[in-house]
């Protein structure tokens, strides 16, 4: 039997909530598909501050370094708002996606048939629903650029910086071609490239790539443009590749006409088989181990974990198709219920697991 480790990032808030449901359907999965499972622990985040004085202890690092996929649940919360910038838990998130090497983050945002009432667009808008891929740039740009406080004209000053290598947008944008090519063969590379030097770089070397991709239909989108058609015309877009902090917006964005933030899972992938697989919503400190949160992103991300990672598509595709089942079922936790009755997070997990 294989068995494959996995490092787990429980983290802050409901994170340790949602990566049990996910470890729970992983287990499920594993049974019936005849793969094992060895998981363990690190720290990372806030619970990282309070035991060990620092948001991403070198432990951790190695331990994911060392691990053959990692999954994680979120960081963060009120009780660390107000420690400097290094030292913050967000701080974490993205010193492991740079120690990682995690340059692609996929955020797939689709509207599930089942979900088309909880989408807060016109009916009209959705009625051929939409089925996106974002292929988000994630160790580069303005999140890792030059940064600081100084002394201007008048007085203090703060600035951060957005500078992107040919290299960096080579790569991403490389990953944003195959991903197209194996969906419905259209790309939208979005910029702010009328008024932004690193956008011009981007769009620049979009269109030299597009000349070994002629099956993938290419098109530029400035990204005010881009926030106004994501409402306006969803279905319009298949894979969208954009820089770090525009995929970052963009996808919150995009989670929220699915229905809810609570469905939407990532990966996060480096140029070997070694990925992190994280929902895209946060921490949700206000629910935090009340068994209130959706378990559905993170274990979507670790159904993203059995295809990217290791290949197995069957056991990732029952998890998908599980999920569709309690949708289906009509059965919701509190983000999607609106007001009538919810599951818990534990229940919800337990109906993935049944319908496996
Ligand atoms: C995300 C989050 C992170 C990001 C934060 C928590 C640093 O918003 O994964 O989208 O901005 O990348
Ligand atoms: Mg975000």
């Amino acid at each position: 039997m294989k068995n494959y480790k996995i490092g787990l990032l429980r983290g802050d808030g409901i994170g340790p909530e949602i990566v049990d449901s996910a470890v729970r359907v992983l287990e499920a999965v594993g049974k019936k598909y005849d793969i094992g499972f060895t998981f363990t622990s690190y720290l990372i985040g806030g619970v990282a501050i309070d035991a060990c004085g620092e948001p991403l202890p070198k432990e951790t690092v190695d331990g994911c370094l060392q691990s053959d996929s990692v999954l994680l649940g979120a960081v963060g919360g009120p009780k660390w708002d107000n420690l400097a910038g290094n030292m913050r838990p967000e701080k974490a998130l993205l010193g492991i996606r740079s120690a990682m090497g995690l340059f692609t983050n996929l955020r797939p945002a689709k509207l599930y048939p089942a979900l088309k009432a909880e989408c807060p667009l016109r009916e009209d808008i959705v009625e051929n629903g939409f089925d996106i891929m974002i292929v988000r740039e994630l160790t580069g740009g303005i999140y890792f650029g030059e940064r600081g406080y100084r002394e201007g004209k008048y007085g203090e000053e703060a600035y951060d910086t957005e500078s992107y290598s040919r290299m960096e947008i080579e790569r991403i944008v490389r990953v944003a071609f195959e991903t197209a090519r194996k969906r419905r063969k259209k790309l939208t590379s979005i910029d702010k490239a009328n008024v932004l030097e690193t956008s011009r770089l981007w769009r620049k070397i979009v269109h030299e790539m597009a000349n070994e991709y002629p099956d993938v239909e290419v098109s530029d989108m400035l990204v005010d443009n881009a926030a106004m058609q994501l409402v306006r015309n969803p279905s319009q877009f298949d894979v969208i590749v954009t820089s770090n902090m525009f995929g970052d917006i963009l996808s919150d964005e995009a989670s929220q006409i699915t229905g809810s933030i609570g469905m939407l899972p990532s990966a996060s992938l480096s140029d070997n088989t070694r990925g992190l697989y994280e929902p895209i919503h946060g921490s949700a400190p206000d629910i935090a181990g009340q068994n209130k949160a959706n378990p559905i992103a993170t274990i979507l991300s670790a159904s993203m974990m059995l295809l990217y990672a290791f290949n197995e598509r069957e056991a990732s595709e029952a998890i998908v198709s599980a999920v569709d089942k309690v949708l289906n079922q009509g059965l919701r936790t509190a983000d999607l219920a609106r007001g009538k009755d919810a599951l818990t997070t534990v229940q919800m997990t337990d109906a993935i697991i049944e319908n496996l």
